[in-house]
């Protein structure tokens, strides 16, 4: 896939147009992209199926002459494979790192940012990442951060946040839990005519590379808690980051940290990884369960004022935002409870077979 990376700036409709065209353009074929890219024939016996590289090192012919693989931390059959899948899920990726959680991609890229630097977030960030930031980044590297409603803030209140030493602005969207919505474009514009010109980072996780595509939207890093969706059967827990072809260097550095900090996956890479194929389909489904969860929640709470308990992200907000393959016209997708009588409604209802810690379709 050719990573091309669009302006980030500006709502415009040339923008939105050449967005949703390329977003379509890489929607064609992702299904078959998930299953064969990085999954291609063995050149020596011809299964369809990658082997699992179980080995932790690598013969070499001679000193430093090896065959691209030297000790599996550094660098694995499998985790290739896999990073190469992902990065062409991405639309307008080029190149991917996977890594043990999304709390390792987390560590990995904020360690990217070196000592005493300083990160604009949004407020309603996944918890983890805002006690990583918080409790982590900021007591061991001197981190600040400052936690912005980067939804409904103003330029001038983003702009005046942006500091000489603000290297990353963390954007989550929607929000884990609150599905706030975040203009990624607006905020790509924002950061690059910005003096201090800080990266754009989106944490994809919650509506993956399926629904949503960041990097086409300008923003420099993606990231992923793959143990959602992406895996899509509740059985690996990884992360990864992508980035576009021209964050080269930025890629170079991220593996360096990959490697140092050795926040890999043993197993995940393997076979079993291939459940990125099911969150695709999973992402269609869980787009029909959404809107019934709301029907349910509508009938149960008392007063029938289902808006103001739960905050639904609207098909039709979510096209104009620049998420596409959502239709204008369409219905409601995604829904949360939020206090907790609607939270109790929702999840005794019997559209959501499990009670579990997860997003995603259970
Ligand atoms: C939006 C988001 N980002 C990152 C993470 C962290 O991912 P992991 O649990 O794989 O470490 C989570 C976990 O729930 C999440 O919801």
């Amino acid at each position: 896939m050719s990573p091309i990376v669009l302006d980030g700036h500006s709502n415009g409709h040339a923008h939105t147009d050449s967005f949703k065209k390329r977003r379509e353009e890489d929607m064609d074929g992702f299904g078959t992209r998930a299953i064969h890219v990085g999954s291609e024939p063995d050149q020596q016996t011809g299964a369809v199926i990658p082997a699992i590289s179980l080995s932790t090192t690598y013969k070499q012919e001679g000193v430093g002459i090896h065959k691209g693989f030297e000790y599996s931390r550094s660098g694995n059959p499998n985790r290739n494979a896999f990073e190469r899948t992902l990065a062409s899920l991405e639309s307008g990726g080029a190149h991917a790192l996977a890594f043990s959680s999304g709390s390792a991609t987390t560590a990995t890229v904020l360690s990217s940012i070196g000592p005493n630097a300083h990160i604009v977030s949004v407020n309603d960030v996944y918890g983890g990442t805002f006690r990583y930031m918080s409790r982590v980044a900021k007591e061991n590297q001197g981190v600040d951060t400052t936690f912005i409603d980067l939804e409904n803030a103003d330029e001038e209140e983003i702009r005046q946040a942006i500091q000489p030493n603000t290297k990353l602005i963390w954007i989550e969207s929607p929000t884990n839990p609150t599905l706030r919505l975040i203009d990624i474009p607006r905020i790509v514009s924002i950061a690059h005519s910005h003096p201090f010109k800080p990266l754009v980072l989106v944490d994809n996780t919650f509506l993956s590379p399926y629904y949503s595509s960041p990097l086409l939207q300008g923003a420099d890093i993606v990231v992923h808690s793959l143990t959602k969706y992406v895996n899509g059967h509740s059985d690996v827990v990884m992360g990864a980051a992508i980035l576009p072809a021209h964050h080269a260097a930025l890629r170079e550095r991220l593996a360096f940290l990959q490697n140092a900090i050795g926040a890999v996956d043993g197993e995940g890479c393997d076979g079993r990884v291939r459940g990125h194929a099911v969150g695709a389909v999973e992402e269609g489904a869980a787009a029909g369960d959404g809107l019934q969860v709301r029907e349910v929640v509508e009938e149960g709470v008392a007063d029938g004022g289902v808006d103001e308990h739960v905050r639904v992200a609207v098909e039709g907000e979510l096209a104009q935002r620049g998420f596409a393959g959502f239709d204008e016209d369409g219905a409601q997708v995604l829904a949360v409870g939020h206090p907790r009588e609607v939270a109790h409604i929702a999840l005794e209802s019997r559209l959501i077979p499990e009670r579990i810690s997860r997003l995603g379709r259970d």
